[in-house]
């Protein structure tokens, strides 16, 4: 039941100033430049390294759980994997499988198809902050982490934003489902529409009665929530399998790659 570093920084209260000129955003392209990279920057290494390559995909398969940092010798590589191609390309096939889905559902629009969307490292990127703070042990520093959040400037991860897209055309509808605090809902909205997240049906962020609870035991209840008000769950999306494991989880679930970060 370990609390992780990265939902406890939602709780956090104070606003420091921080800087963020490292990447510029362009919503209509949905590119994500990223100018000031604190690692290496390309992703020549990124097949280099054999050991390294075996640890992200025991991540990614949850064979590697409860881990807190990238290990020491493997953070030039997650740099490089996350600021490279490697990362889009893996991000594009998951959105594009999961949109293939949901179109081959031929589904009858009944106002109560839902999707869940995770929102950090699924539907917004907190890229251009890591890029500014490397991929190791700072990703754990809540101070600068929940100045950043503050800021509400994280671009959308432009796959997540295209399939949000297109699940609405289907008619499907989307809910958010945060470990982010309450506290930082309007940070949050504003961040969602900045980015391109216009509207939603749902936007659920952690109420403090959940401290303690693992996210897999907050997400699930509030997607058994959901189901119990008549929705149908047909699709997940997350970074996480925090976000994809418990009860309730939909129809389908579809895990965004995340080298960055674990919480259970
Ligand atoms: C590759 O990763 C291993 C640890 O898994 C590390 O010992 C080694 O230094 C790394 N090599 C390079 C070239 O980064
Ligand atoms: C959806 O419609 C297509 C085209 O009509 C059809 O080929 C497919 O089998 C249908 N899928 C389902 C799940 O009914
Ligand atoms: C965390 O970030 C803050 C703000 O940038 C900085 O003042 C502090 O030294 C950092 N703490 C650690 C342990 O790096
Ligand atoms: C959030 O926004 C609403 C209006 O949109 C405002 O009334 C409220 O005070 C804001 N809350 C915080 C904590 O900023
Ligand atoms: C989702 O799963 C439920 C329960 O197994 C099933 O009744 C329903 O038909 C499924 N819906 C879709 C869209 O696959
Ligand atoms: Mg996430």
């Amino acid at each position: 039941m370990r609390a992780l570093p990265v939902l406890q920084l939602f709780f956090l209260a104070t606003l420091a100033a921080t800087t963020h000129g490292s990447f510029e955003l362009d919503i209509a392209d949905q590119i994500i430049h990223l100018l000031r990279p604190k690692t290496r920057s390309g992703d020549s290494h990124v097949d280099d390294n054999v050991s390294c390559l075996s640890w992200r995909l025991g991540v990614e398969t949850h064979n590697i759980i409860d881990w807190t940092t990238v290990p020491a010798a493997c953070e030039g590589y997650a740099g490089d994997y996350l600021l490279g191609h490697q990362y889009r390309k893996d991000s594009e096939v998951v959105a594009h499988e999961a949109y293939l889905y949901a179109e081959s559902l031929n589904l009858t629009d009944d106002g109560n198809n839902l999707w869940i969307f995770d929102i950090d490292e699924t539907s917004l990127s907190n890229l251009p902050y890591f890029a500014d703070h490397g991929f190791g042990v700072e990703v754990l520093n809540t101070t600068s982490y929940g100045a950043w959040m503050l800021e509400g400037i994280a671009p959308a991860l432009p796959e997540s934003l295209k399939l949000y897209k297109k699940l609405l055309a289907l008619g499907i509808k989307v809910a958010f489902l945060t470990g982010r605090g309450e506290s930082i809902r309007n940070v949050t909205e504003t961040n969602l529409m900045n980015a391109g997240y216009d509207s939603w049906e749902k936007l659920i962020l952690k109420d403090s009665s959940y401290s303690g609870d693992t996210a897999v035991m907050y997400k699930s209840s509030e997607r058994k929530k959901l189901e119990g008000s008549g929705y149908k769950i047909i699709g997940n999306i997350g970074d996480q399998w925090s976000d994809l494991l418990g009860t309730n989880v939909g129809n389908r679930t579809f895990k965004l790659p995340n080298p960055m970060y674990y919480a259970s």
